[in-house]
């Protein structure tokens, strides 16, 4: 669902002056080495744009902190990377862009001959590294105002940062490494007020004025909770998070908690940090933190706007993704059960009737899309008794656990209206409600009358599965 930069810029979402096609449409680099380099070919259709369009109204004036690693500067695909925060911008999505500095770091003291402590800001900045580090950033910062300055964006570099020592740790001084203090939320407000993006070094200062270096997985967190933005999105040279070696599009916090608790070996180590800190965003109530390639063209406008991204999505709290449906959902409600009742696994609904009932329906999203939804009923004539029906998750979602969480979900929300007793009547997924959900299969006698004769007379032979709530 992305278009090429082309003919969005044809489309003017682009502002004037977009960034010429200097660098090659191409994914990969000279330092790529997970990703194979392949020719991505786009071609945008005007089904692309119509998918774009719905997240205008969502996404207006929403804050994204963009964290670029330095190894994704350093890549062909960075003036790519640039336009596409363009086209955010175009949306007046808010941005904010932290960058790293560790592959430039590193470049710079082997050119140099320099022993540097650390190179990512987590362990010892020595007196010769900071020298360095600030020289890198200086650079790296530069590029990117040129690729801004390039698609006609406003930026500025800022000092919005204030840091203090790290200190002494397990008897380890750390120098000139920071932590962040305090982020000048007002001076960043102002920033977007006068439409400027700002861009914020892994370089911080303290109050004396002396200069820190700061980890750049860590700021972006930090920034974000501050600002109250919706999303951190690292740009790394990592597909996303592997866990056990299985790549994963989408994580709960919780889930991921779990995993670097009990066992942190089990994810790969180059976006590890990135997971921690992805956890703690979460806690301080960053809503999605999105793990992606920067290298992919497209990636970052793919990751945002279509529900199945490039990366892993690390989202928060179980049911934060399932909320009430409401009347402009209805289109999305019925497209997505529309190839469940061709299939019969749901009983025929049309566009006015799920319209009409939209109040009892809930829905699921990923990231601004509705991918399951569930309905729940409670029996005028027996108010004891619910029924959840229509419940449907999007195939490419199928078995992550959304139907049981949708299910479970429901089953909080019947209690919650005094229900003692839930009901689901299902063709093809009798197995699913019974082995998963805990449902037994009853007879068409525990129905209550007028549910049974409507049972009946719509010929689909449904099994009744019932739930005890007590
Ligand atoms: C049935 C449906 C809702 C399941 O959704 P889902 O998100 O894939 O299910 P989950 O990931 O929560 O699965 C939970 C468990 O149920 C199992 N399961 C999933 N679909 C199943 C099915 N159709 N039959 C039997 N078991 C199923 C999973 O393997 C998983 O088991 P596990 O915990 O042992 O691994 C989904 O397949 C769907 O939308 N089907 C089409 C519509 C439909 O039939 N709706 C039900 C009638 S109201």
């Amino acid at each position: 669902m992305r278009g090429d930069k082309a003919t969005i810029d044809h489309a003017g979402f682009i502002p004037n002056n977009p960034l010429p096609l200097t660098t090659s449409m191409t994914k990969g680099s000279a330092s790529s080495d997970a990703v194979p380099a392949a020719d991505i070919e786009t071609n945008f259709k005007p089904t692309d744009l119509r998918g774009i369009l719905k997240y205008i109204p969502r996404f207006r004036n929403q804050i994204f902190v963009i964290s670029l690693d330095g190894a994704v500067i350093a890549d062909d695909n960075l003036a790519n990377l640039l336009l596409d925060i363009a086209v955010l911008r175009s949306l007046m999505i808010k941005v904010v862009l932290v960058h790293g500095i560790s592959a430039q770091l590193t470049e710079l003291a082997e050119t140099r001959n320099v022993v540097i402590s650390n190179s990512d800001g987590t362990g010892v900045t020595d007196g010769p590294t900071l020298d360095l580090a600030v020289r890198a950033s200086s650079r790296v910062s530069h590029l990117i105002l040129e690729g801004l300055t390039q698609s006609g964006l406003k930026c500025a570099i800022t000092n919005a940062v204030r840091a203090l020592p790290i200190g002494v740790i397990k008897g380890e001084d750390r120098q000139f490494t920071g932590k962040v203090d305090r982020i000048d939320k007002d001076t960043l407000q102002h920033l977007f007020a006068a439409d400027i993006v700002p861009i914020i070094q892994p370089i911080g200062f303290a109050p004396d004025g002396s200069t820190l270096r700061i980890n750049s997985d860590l700021l972006a967190v930090k920034v974000a909770a501050e600002l109250g933005a919706t999303k951190v999105i690292y740009l790394s040279q990592r597909e996303g998070l592997n866990i056990d070696g299985v790549f994963r599009r989408d994580i709960a916090v919780e889930e991921l908690a779990t995993v670097l608790e009990k066992s942190p070996e089990t994810i790969n180590d180059d976006v590890r940090s990135k997971a921690e800190h992805a956890v703690s965003g979460a806690k301080s109530g960053i809503p999605r933190v999105h793990l992606i390639d920067g290298r992919i063209y497209d990636g970052l406008l793919n990751e945002v706007f279509s529900s199945d991204g490039v990366g892993t999505l690390i989202y928060g709290n179980d049911y934060q993704q399932i909320r009430s449906a409401t009347r402009s959902d209805t289109r999305f409600v019925h497209s997505l059960i529309r190839s469940a009742i061709e299939r019969e696994e749901l009983l025929h609904r049309d566009l006015s009737a799920i319209e009409d009932d939209i109040e009892s329906f809930f829905v699921f999203e990923i990231d601004e899309n509705i991918v399951a939804c569930i309905s729940l009923h409670v029996y005028p004539d027996r108010p004891e008794t619910a029924e959840i029906g229509s419940l449907c998750v999007m195939p490419f979602h199928h078995r992550r656990g959304i139907g049981r969480k949708m299910v479970e979900f429901a089953t909080l929300q019947a209690k919650a209206k005094g229900a003692t007793q839930l009901v689901a009547l299902s063709t093809q997924s009798t197995t699913f409600f019974s082995r998963s959900c805990g449902f037994a299969l009853a007879d068409e006698t525990d129905l209550p009358s007028s549910r049974r004769s409507q049972a009946q007379s719509n010929g689909r032979n449904a099994k009744v599965l019932v739930k005890s709530l007590d």
